[in-house]
Protein backbone atom coordinates (compact mmCIF):
# COMPACT_ATOMS: atom_id res chain seq x y z
CA UNK A 1 0.00 0.00 0.00
CA UNK A 2 2.75 2.49 1.22
CA UNK A 3 4.84 1.51 -2.10
CA UNK A 4 2.05 1.99 -4.07
CA UNK A 5 1.30 5.28 -2.91
CA UNK A 6 4.44 6.21 -3.00
CA UNK A 7 5.15 5.24 -6.14
CA UNK A 8 1.74 7.02 -7.11
CA UNK A 9 3.09 10.20 -5.99
CA UNK A 10 6.04 10.15 -7.41
CA UNK A 11 4.52 9.63 -10.27
CA UNK A 12 1.96 12.76 -9.89
CA UNK A 13 4.85 14.73 -8.66
CA UNK A 14 6.75 13.90 -11.68
CA UNK A 15 3.85 14.87 -13.64
CA UNK A 16 2.87 17.83 -12.22
CA UNK A 17 6.85 19.45 -12.28
CA UNK A 18 6.24 18.16 -15.97
CA UNK A 19 3.51 20.02 -16.33
CA UNK A 20 4.66 23.13 -14.57
CA UNK A 21 7.76 22.59 -17.26
CA UNK A 22 5.07 22.82 -19.96
CA UNK A 23 3.41 26.18 -18.27
CA UNK A 24 6.29 27.69 -18.09
CA UNK A 25 7.73 26.91 -21.58
CA UNK A 26 4.14 28.06 -22.69
CA UNK A 27 3.64 31.31 -20.47
CA UNK A 28 4.83 33.89 -22.63
CA UNK A 29 7.54 36.56 -21.17
CA UNK A 30 5.40 39.86 -20.61
CA UNK A 31 7.25 43.34 -21.17
CA UNK A 32 5.58 46.04 -20.02
CA UNK A 33 6.28 48.98 -22.12
CA UNK A 34 5.21 52.17 -20.21
CA UNK A 35 5.54 56.14 -21.33
CA UNK A 36 3.77 59.04 -20.58
CA UNK A 37 3.32 60.75 -24.47
CA UNK A 38 -0.13 60.09 -26.69
CA UNK A 39 0.09 57.57 -29.10
CA UNK A 40 0.20 59.90 -32.39
CA UNK A 41 3.77 60.56 -31.29
CA UNK A 42 7.05 59.29 -32.53
CA UNK A 43 7.54 57.65 -29.00
CA UNK A 44 3.85 56.35 -29.04
CA UNK A 45 4.29 55.02 -32.22
CA UNK A 46 7.55 53.83 -31.86
CA UNK A 47 6.16 51.31 -28.20
CA UNK A 48 3.43 49.85 -30.62
CA UNK A 49 5.64 49.13 -33.30
CA UNK A 50 8.10 46.83 -30.62
CA UNK A 51 4.87 45.58 -29.65
CA UNK A 52 3.54 44.52 -33.42
CA UNK A 53 7.05 43.09 -34.30
CA UNK A 54 8.07 41.36 -31.40
CA UNK A 55 4.28 39.96 -31.38
CA UNK A 56 4.72 38.52 -35.13
CA UNK A 57 8.10 37.53 -34.66
CA UNK A 58 8.22 35.98 -31.55
CA UNK A 59 4.85 34.45 -31.40
CA UNK A 60 3.65 33.07 -28.14
CA UNK A 61 7.03 33.59 -26.67
CA UNK A 62 6.63 37.08 -25.62
CA UNK A 63 3.80 39.60 -25.04
CA UNK A 64 4.44 43.35 -25.05
CA UNK A 65 1.69 45.45 -23.28
CA UNK A 66 1.68 49.10 -24.30
CA UNK A 67 0.73 51.73 -21.61
CA UNK A 68 1.17 55.29 -22.93
CA UNK A 69 0.25 58.73 -21.60
CA UNK A 70 1.25 57.87 -17.66
CA UNK A 71 -1.30 55.51 -17.59
CA UNK A 72 0.92 52.90 -15.71
CA UNK A 73 3.53 55.05 -14.46
CA UNK A 74 4.58 59.12 -15.01
CA UNK A 75 7.61 60.44 -15.55
CA UNK A 76 8.91 60.75 -11.79
CA UNK A 77 8.47 56.96 -11.13
CA UNK A 78 8.55 54.99 -13.88
CA UNK A 79 12.83 54.79 -13.56
CA UNK A 80 11.83 53.53 -10.22
CA UNK A 81 9.50 51.35 -11.60
CA UNK A 82 11.81 49.75 -13.71
CA UNK A 83 14.98 48.99 -11.46
CA UNK A 84 11.65 46.99 -9.33
CA UNK A 85 11.03 44.90 -12.09
CA UNK A 86 7.57 47.04 -12.33
CA UNK A 87 7.74 47.69 -15.91
CA UNK A 88 10.48 46.51 -18.32
CA UNK A 89 10.81 49.20 -21.13
CA UNK A 90 10.57 52.32 -20.65
CA UNK A 91 11.89 55.49 -22.99
CA UNK A 92 12.35 58.42 -20.63
CA UNK A 93 13.17 61.61 -22.20
CA UNK A 94 17.72 62.35 -22.34
CA UNK A 95 16.97 65.33 -19.85
CA UNK A 96 15.48 62.57 -17.12
CA UNK A 97 18.74 60.66 -16.18
CA UNK A 98 20.76 62.87 -14.53
CA UNK A 99 20.66 60.80 -10.74
CA UNK A 100 22.07 57.67 -13.11
CA UNK A 101 24.94 59.36 -14.69
CA UNK A 102 25.54 63.07 -15.38
CA UNK A 103 27.45 62.68 -19.17
CA UNK A 104 23.55 62.23 -20.33
CA UNK A 105 22.97 65.99 -19.06
CA UNK A 106 24.95 66.90 -22.39
CA UNK A 107 22.00 66.08 -24.68
CA UNK A 108 19.72 69.11 -22.61
CA UNK A 109 22.98 71.59 -23.42
CA UNK A 110 21.09 74.92 -25.31
CA UNK A 111 21.80 75.43 -28.89
CA UNK A 112 24.37 72.53 -29.05
CA UNK A 113 22.65 70.59 -32.09
CA UNK A 114 22.21 72.65 -35.40
CA UNK A 115 19.99 70.38 -36.63
CA UNK A 116 18.32 66.72 -35.92
CA UNK A 117 20.69 65.46 -38.41
CA UNK A 118 23.97 66.55 -35.79
CA UNK A 119 22.11 64.60 -33.34
CA UNK A 120 21.61 61.59 -35.43
CA UNK A 121 25.47 61.44 -35.98
CA UNK A 122 26.49 62.37 -32.77
CA UNK A 123 24.14 59.66 -31.56
CA UNK A 124 25.55 57.09 -33.84
CA UNK A 125 28.86 58.00 -33.28
CA UNK A 126 31.03 56.06 -30.39
CA UNK A 127 30.87 58.72 -28.21
CA UNK A 128 26.78 59.22 -28.30
CA UNK A 129 27.39 54.72 -28.37
CA UNK A 130 29.21 54.98 -25.03
CA UNK A 131 26.51 56.60 -23.06
CA UNK A 132 23.69 53.58 -24.07
CA UNK A 133 26.19 51.55 -21.38
CA UNK A 134 26.97 54.57 -19.18
CA UNK A 135 24.32 52.96 -16.25
CA UNK A 136 25.07 49.14 -16.10
CA UNK A 137 26.49 50.27 -12.69
CA UNK A 138 22.74 50.86 -12.01
CA UNK A 139 21.74 47.87 -13.67
CA UNK A 140 19.65 50.22 -16.28
CA UNK A 141 20.90 49.07 -20.16
CA UNK A 142 20.32 51.20 -22.62
CA UNK A 143 18.91 49.89 -26.02
CA UNK A 144 18.73 52.49 -28.51
CA UNK A 145 17.95 56.52 -29.08
CA UNK A 146 14.99 57.65 -30.93
CA UNK A 147 14.27 61.11 -31.87
CA UNK A 148 11.03 63.33 -30.80
CA UNK A 149 12.45 66.91 -31.89
CA UNK A 150 14.28 69.72 -31.30
CA UNK A 151 12.19 72.07 -28.21
CA UNK A 152 9.98 75.49 -29.77
CA UNK A 153 9.21 77.93 -26.52
CA UNK A 154 5.69 78.54 -25.90
CA UNK A 155 4.05 81.30 -23.89
CA UNK A 156 1.25 83.72 -23.63
CA UNK A 157 3.20 86.68 -24.33
CA UNK A 158 5.51 87.00 -27.44
CA UNK A 159 8.87 85.44 -26.89
CA UNK A 160 11.43 86.88 -29.79
CA UNK A 161 13.86 88.24 -27.28
CA UNK A 162 15.58 86.53 -24.34
CA UNK A 163 14.22 89.49 -22.36
CA UNK A 164 10.56 89.01 -22.84
CA UNK A 165 11.18 85.62 -20.64
CA UNK A 166 12.21 87.52 -17.79
CA UNK A 167 10.30 86.96 -15.07
CA UNK A 168 7.94 84.29 -16.27
CA UNK A 169 7.69 80.91 -14.90
CA UNK A 170 8.56 77.73 -17.00
CA UNK A 171 7.48 74.47 -16.61
CA UNK A 172 10.99 72.47 -17.23
CA UNK A 173 11.65 68.68 -16.96
CA UNK A 174 13.60 67.15 -13.77
CA UNK A 175 16.67 68.71 -15.19
CA UNK A 176 19.34 70.89 -13.66
CA UNK A 177 20.34 71.39 -17.03
CA UNK A 178 16.84 72.98 -18.07
CA UNK A 179 16.61 74.83 -14.79
CA UNK A 180 19.59 77.02 -15.27
CA UNK A 181 18.57 77.72 -19.20
CA UNK A 182 15.70 79.09 -18.08
CA UNK A 183 17.50 81.38 -15.43
CA UNK A 184 20.41 82.22 -17.65
CA UNK A 185 17.51 84.11 -19.10
CA UNK A 186 16.13 85.48 -15.55
CA UNK A 187 12.90 83.42 -15.77
CA UNK A 188 11.85 81.09 -13.20
CA UNK A 189 11.80 77.43 -13.98
CA UNK A 190 9.35 74.96 -12.40
CA UNK A 191 10.15 71.16 -12.40
CA UNK A 192 7.04 69.25 -13.11
CA UNK A 193 5.94 65.60 -14.39
CA UNK A 194 4.86 65.85 -18.05
CA UNK A 195 1.22 64.68 -17.06
CA UNK A 196 0.55 68.20 -15.27
CA UNK A 197 1.77 70.45 -17.64
CA UNK A 198 -1.54 71.13 -19.51
CA UNK A 199 -3.21 72.29 -16.19
CA UNK A 200 -0.20 73.93 -14.81
CA UNK A 201 -0.57 76.41 -18.13
CA UNK A 202 -4.32 76.70 -18.12
CA UNK A 203 -4.23 77.71 -14.07
CA UNK A 204 -1.19 79.89 -14.58
CA UNK A 205 1.08 77.71 -12.39
CA UNK A 206 3.29 78.53 -14.82
CA UNK A 207 2.99 80.63 -17.92
CA UNK A 208 5.06 78.63 -20.59
CA UNK A 209 6.95 75.78 -21.65
CA UNK A 210 9.72 73.99 -23.66
CA UNK A 211 8.25 71.18 -25.88
CA UNK A 212 8.77 69.74 -29.30
CA UNK A 213 5.60 70.41 -31.70
CA UNK A 214 4.32 66.66 -31.43
CA UNK A 215 3.95 67.16 -27.51
CA UNK A 216 2.30 70.47 -27.90
CA UNK A 217 -0.38 69.48 -30.08
CA UNK A 218 -0.87 65.77 -28.56
CA UNK A 219 -0.98 67.43 -25.09
CA UNK A 220 -3.43 70.25 -26.52
CA UNK A 221 -0.58 72.92 -24.94
CA UNK A 222 -1.74 74.98 -27.86
CA UNK A 223 -5.29 75.66 -26.40
CA UNK A 224 -3.80 77.12 -23.51
CA UNK A 225 -0.57 78.96 -25.04
CA UNK A 226 -0.77 81.96 -27.67
CA UNK A 227 2.29 82.09 -28.81
CA UNK A 228 5.41 79.90 -30.05
CA UNK A 229 8.59 80.98 -30.73
CA UNK A 230 9.99 78.54 -33.35
CA UNK A 231 13.35 78.55 -31.53
CA UNK A 232 14.68 74.91 -32.08
CA UNK A 233 17.08 75.86 -29.03
CA UNK A 234 17.42 72.40 -27.14
CA UNK A 235 16.50 68.83 -27.93
CA UNK A 236 13.93 66.07 -26.88
CA UNK A 237 14.85 63.04 -27.47
CA UNK A 238 14.95 59.26 -25.56
CA UNK A 239 16.81 56.83 -24.79
CA UNK A 240 14.92 53.25 -24.26
CA UNK A 241 16.13 51.55 -21.16
CA UNK A 242 15.72 48.19 -19.98
CA UNK A 243 16.45 46.62 -16.19
CA UNK A 244 19.43 44.80 -16.78
CA UNK A 245 18.86 41.83 -14.78
CA UNK A 246 16.05 41.70 -16.72
CA UNK A 247 17.42 42.16 -20.25
CA UNK A 248 20.25 39.41 -19.41
CA UNK A 249 18.42 37.16 -18.36
CA UNK A 250 16.07 36.51 -21.24
CA UNK A 251 16.79 33.78 -23.59
CA UNK A 252 19.54 34.33 -25.77
CA UNK A 253 16.89 33.78 -29.06
CA UNK A 254 14.47 36.43 -27.49
CA UNK A 255 17.04 38.73 -26.24
CA UNK A 256 18.92 38.44 -30.20
CA UNK A 257 15.18 38.58 -31.54
CA UNK A 258 14.07 42.26 -29.61
CA UNK A 259 17.98 43.45 -30.12
CA UNK A 260 16.83 43.42 -33.94
CA UNK A 261 13.30 44.53 -33.68
CA UNK A 262 14.64 46.95 -31.62
CA UNK A 263 17.03 48.61 -34.57
CA UNK A 264 14.56 48.49 -37.14
CA UNK A 265 12.27 49.74 -35.02
CA UNK A 266 15.01 52.82 -33.89
CA UNK A 267 15.57 53.43 -38.26
CA UNK A 268 11.55 54.00 -38.44
CA UNK A 269 10.72 55.96 -35.18
CA UNK A 270 14.02 58.34 -36.39
CA UNK A 271 12.77 58.43 -40.04
CA UNK A 272 9.03 59.52 -38.88
CA UNK A 273 9.75 61.87 -36.11
CA UNK A 274 10.26 65.21 -38.15
CA UNK A 275 7.33 64.77 -40.24
CA UNK A 276 5.02 63.74 -36.90
CA UNK A 277 6.52 67.29 -35.65
CA UNK A 278 5.84 68.83 -38.93
CA UNK A 279 2.38 67.36 -39.23
CA UNK A 280 1.43 69.20 -35.74
CA UNK A 281 2.39 72.29 -36.32
CA UNK A 282 0.64 72.55 -39.50
CA UNK A 283 -2.41 71.14 -36.95
CA UNK A 284 -1.63 73.95 -33.91
CA UNK A 285 -1.78 76.55 -37.20
CA UNK A 286 -5.21 75.03 -38.37
CA UNK A 287 -6.57 75.19 -34.99
CA UNK A 288 -6.16 78.78 -34.99
CA UNK A 289 -5.28 79.62 -31.38
CA UNK A 290 -2.02 79.80 -31.38
CA UNK A 291 0.60 82.46 -33.61
CA UNK A 292 3.94 80.64 -34.05
CA UNK A 293 6.53 83.20 -34.20
CA UNK A 294 10.27 82.86 -36.41
CA UNK A 295 13.48 84.39 -35.41
CA UNK A 296 15.21 86.41 -37.30
CA UNK A 297 18.73 85.00 -37.29
CA UNK A 298 19.41 88.16 -34.77
CA UNK A 299 17.16 87.48 -32.58
CA UNK A 300 17.93 83.58 -32.39
CA UNK A 301 21.59 84.74 -31.91
CA UNK A 302 20.46 86.54 -28.67
CA UNK A 303 18.83 83.38 -27.79
CA UNK A 304 22.44 81.76 -28.26
CA UNK A 305 24.03 84.41 -26.97
CA UNK A 306 22.12 84.52 -23.15
CA UNK A 307 21.50 80.44 -23.21
CA UNK A 308 25.01 78.97 -23.97
CA UNK A 309 26.77 79.80 -21.04
CA UNK A 310 25.00 77.28 -19.12
CA UNK A 311 27.62 75.44 -21.19
CA UNK A 312 30.50 75.97 -18.86
CA UNK A 313 28.28 75.21 -15.58
CA UNK A 314 28.17 71.79 -16.48
CA UNK A 315 31.57 71.34 -18.46
CA UNK A 316 32.93 69.40 -15.64
CA UNK A 317 30.29 66.93 -15.01
CA UNK A 318 29.64 66.20 -18.45
CA UNK A 319 33.38 66.06 -19.58
CA UNK A 320 34.76 68.96 -22.43
CA UNK A 321 36.08 66.06 -24.94
CA UNK A 322 32.10 64.87 -24.79
CA UNK A 323 30.75 68.13 -25.43
CA UNK A 324 33.37 69.00 -28.20
CA UNK A 325 32.33 65.20 -29.75
CA UNK A 326 28.88 66.47 -29.87
CA UNK A 327 29.86 69.85 -31.44
CA UNK A 328 32.06 68.23 -34.14
CA UNK A 329 28.88 66.43 -34.82
CA UNK A 330 27.53 70.17 -36.34
CA UNK A 331 29.71 69.48 -39.53
C1 LIG B 1 8.51 65.95 -20.97
O1 LIG B 1 8.43 65.65 -19.76
O2 LIG B 1 8.31 67.08 -21.41
C2 LIG B 1 8.89 64.88 -21.94
O3 LIG B 1 9.91 64.11 -21.37
C3 LIG B 1 7.73 64.02 -22.27
C4 LIG B 1 8.14 62.96 -23.26
O4 LIG B 1 8.37 61.84 -22.85
O5 LIG B 1 8.20 63.33 -24.46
Amino acid sequence: MFKFSAKALLCALSLGVAGLGQAAESAPIVIKFSHVVAEHTPKGQGALLFKQLAEERLGDKVRVEVYPNSSLFGDGKEIEALLLGDVQLIAPSLAKFEHYTKQIQIFDLPFLFDDMAAVDRFQKSPAGQSLLTSMKDKNITGLAYWHNGLKQLSANKPLREPKDARGLKFRVQASAVLEEQFKAVRANPRKMSFAEVYQGLQTGVVNGAENPYSNIYSQKMHEVQKYITESNHGLLDYMVIANSTFWDGLPEDVRNELKQIMAEVTVEVNRQADALNEGDKQRILAAGNTEIITLSAEQRAQWRNAMQPVWKKFEGEIGAELIKAAQDANQ
